[in-house]
């Protein structure tokens, strides 16, 4: 674990930036790859300041597949290697879908799910050459099963990052690469602080998730550290709910 070299897309804030805590307290050096370069730069200080090791903010657009090929060969050039790759840049424009304009579905499909292929496929080149293995992590949502009317796009776009995962865990295990993702469950960031920070929604959580209370960044973090960790060399393919038990409540 300590001196992984570890990229996590859209780590400047929320559950990306609760990952990159939890794996600079392992000692790690963590990428923070994030559309807005100086918040990435930023929080790479923090991690520093958290026990990680050399960690470093890059602008990049994960949508670009220009920004993906520069910060990966930026990150190849500086520690020599890829440990772990995370993808867990993501929006969520919460639109009713008969609502939706066709740019804005299309936009979340982007972000969501053709990032995670460019991210995936650039980064598992190095990691395949130097033949040492590696871990792809990808952040799906509960979204991935289930959704609502104005989830249709995120759930659409999650449940192909699902599948997604699913199929390059079956590309890239033969070469000790394994791929899988956490679904996490409501996590407070600053794409749901605006609903659940409301009072009616904020006593729901009380009664819909079954350890009582609200997920936090870093839950999602320790989980991901596992994933990443050579105990869970044999864990291939595999979709974990972090949510408290909510999705397995039926009533
Ligand atoms: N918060 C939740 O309750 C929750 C639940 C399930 C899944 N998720 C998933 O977890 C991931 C992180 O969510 P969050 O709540 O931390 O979100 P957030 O909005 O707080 O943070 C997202 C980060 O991604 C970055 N980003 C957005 N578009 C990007 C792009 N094109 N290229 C590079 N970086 C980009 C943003 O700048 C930001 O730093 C997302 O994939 C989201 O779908 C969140």
């Amino acid at each position: 674990m300590e001196n992984q070299v570890v990229i996590i897309t859209g780590g400047a804030r929320g559950i990306g930036f609760g990952i990159g805590t939890c794996f600079a307290r392992k000692g790690a050096a963590v990428v923070i790859a994030d559309v807005n370069a100086e918040a990435a730069q930023e929080a790479a200080a923090r991690l520093d300041a958290e026990g990680g090791v050399r960690c470093i903010g890059i602008g990049c657009d994960i949508t670009n597949r220009g920004h993906v090929e520069s910060m990966v060969n930026e990150v190849v050039a500086r520690y020599g290697r890829i440990d772990v790759l995370v993808n867990n840049a993501g929006i969520c424009p919460f639109i009713d879908v008969m609502e939706m304009a066709p740019d804005v579905f299309v936009r979340t499909i982007e972000v969501n799910l053709t990032a995670a292929f460019h991210c995936t496929q650039v980064a598992a080149r190095p990691m395949i050459e130097r033949g040492q293995g590696g871990r792809v992590i990808f952040i799906t949502s509960l979204a991935e099963n289930v959704t609502g009317p104005a989830q249709v796009d995120y759930g659409a776009s999650k449940g192909g990052l699902r599948m997604l995962m699913t199929g390059f865990a079956t590309r890239l295990g033969p070469h000790g690469i394994t791929c899988n993702a956490i679904a996490p469950g409501m996590i407070l960031t600053d794409m749901t602080r605006w609903h659940w920070e409301q009072p009616g929604p904020a006593e729901e959580i009380k009664r819909r998730v079954p350890v009582g209370r609200i997920g936090t960044p870093e839950d999602i973090g320790h989980a991901a550290v596992f994933l990443a960790s050579k105990e869970a060399a044999y864990i291939n393919g595999v979709s974990l709910r972090v949510d408290g038990g909510h999705q397995a409540v039926c009533v």
